[in-house]
């Protein structure tokens, strides 16, 4: 790896030089600001310090109206300006262009766990293809971990109970440092990893090399090992909803509300399933314990779930059968 010295590192990802850019400004302000401050300061003690001529009465005139306004103003335009520019960076960072490759990470104690869309599996190493962009869906088994790349200028947080995600897309053919930004525990300072950036045909060879199962199609396995399939019929005829087509509909509640059907809100129903129950079925499904299905198992059941084609009849259109229930949260 370059051993110069350098004042960033090296920018490696499509947005990193917008994020610099941004960067430098902030700090060229807060320098030439010091600066001028600093220099006033002792340029005022020097120049009104303690002599035997010197008055103390104040001056008559001076237009301190002025420079009541340029003190107020300048500030104000700054930093409406650091908080437009910074926005629109966050938005470039927050928001993935429309075709990205989803990978996912959970990340534990003391160990980053990653799974290629194809299915392919590592741990602590992350090989990419450069150019094409990617986005990192991501939780944590236990506690608050952070995902960073600093060439890529991309951290995230990762969260016991609910996704995060993040993009980027690598622009340079390199292996770059992966850390752990969150206390996380003993052994935080050893969850670190690299990231290998390969030319797309160097990224295809090494992913034919044993490219694993796809995590629907485990998802399917396990949609039939914990029983889900006996309840979800896929035909709306079973005791709880069809989950086809499900991804990303909004599903009416029992208690009035609505909820999108998102990663959180299909993991939560399979945790807790009396927190969020659709309106017209009843809280009959009961809790998995919290280790089985694992993160990981969780993980493919919802990938199977989204690859599932909508189906033929909605779920919410189902006539409410039952007797008032207790609110279910
Ligand atoms: Cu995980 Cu620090």
């Amino acid at each position: 790896m370059n051993q110069e010295f350098r004042f960033y590192p090296e920018q490696a990802s499509s947005y990193a030089g917008s994020y610099d850019a941004l960067f430098a400004f902030l700090v060229g302000v807060s320098i030439f600001f010091s600066i001028l401050i600093c220099a006033l300061v002792i340029g005022f003690a020097i120049k009104y310090r303690r002599r035997p001529h010197v008055t103390h009465i104040h001056p008559e005139g001076g237009n301190y109206l002025m420079l009541e306004i340029g003190w107020s103003i300048v500030p104000f335009v700054l930093s409406m300006i650091m908080f437009a520019w910074g926005a629109i960076v966050y938005l470039e960072m927050k928001t993935p262009p429309e075709h990205y490759d989803e990978i996912y990470v959970i990340g534990k104690q003391w160990m980053w766990k990653i799974q290629h869309p194809e299915g392919k599996r590592e741990i602590n190493e992350l090989h990419l293809p450069v150019g094409r962009p990617v986005q990192l869906k991501m939780i944590s088994e236990d506690v608050i971990h952070s995902f960073f790349v600093p060439e890529f200028r991309a951290k995230m947080d990762v969260l016991p109970g609910r996704y995060t995600t993040m993009w980027f897309e690598p622009t340079k053919v390199g292996t770059y440092k992966l850390f752990c930004t969150e206390y996380c525990g003993t052994s935080h300072s050893e969850m670190i990893g690299k990231v290998h950036v390969m030319e797309p045909s160097a990224y295809a060879a090494w992913l034919a090399n044993d490219t694993g199962e796809p995590a629907q199609v485990a998802g399917e396995r396990l949609f039939e090992q914990y029983k889900c399939v006996t309840c979800h019929k896929l035909n709306g005829e079973g005791k709880g909803p069809s989950l086809a087509g499900l991804s990303g509909k909004v599903r009416p509640l029992k208690n009035g509300s609505t909820v999108v059907a998102d990663d959180d809100y299909i993991r939560e129903s399979i945790y807790y399933p009396n927190a969020k129950v659709l309106t017209g079925y009843q809280p009959v499904m009961a809790a998995y314990p919290k280790d089985a299905p694992s993160e990981d198992e969780i993980r493919q059941i919802i990938a199977y779930i989204n690859s599932l084609p909508a189906g033929q009849q909605p779920a919410a259109e189902k006539p409410d059968t039952g007797k008032p229930e207790p609110d279910a949260n």
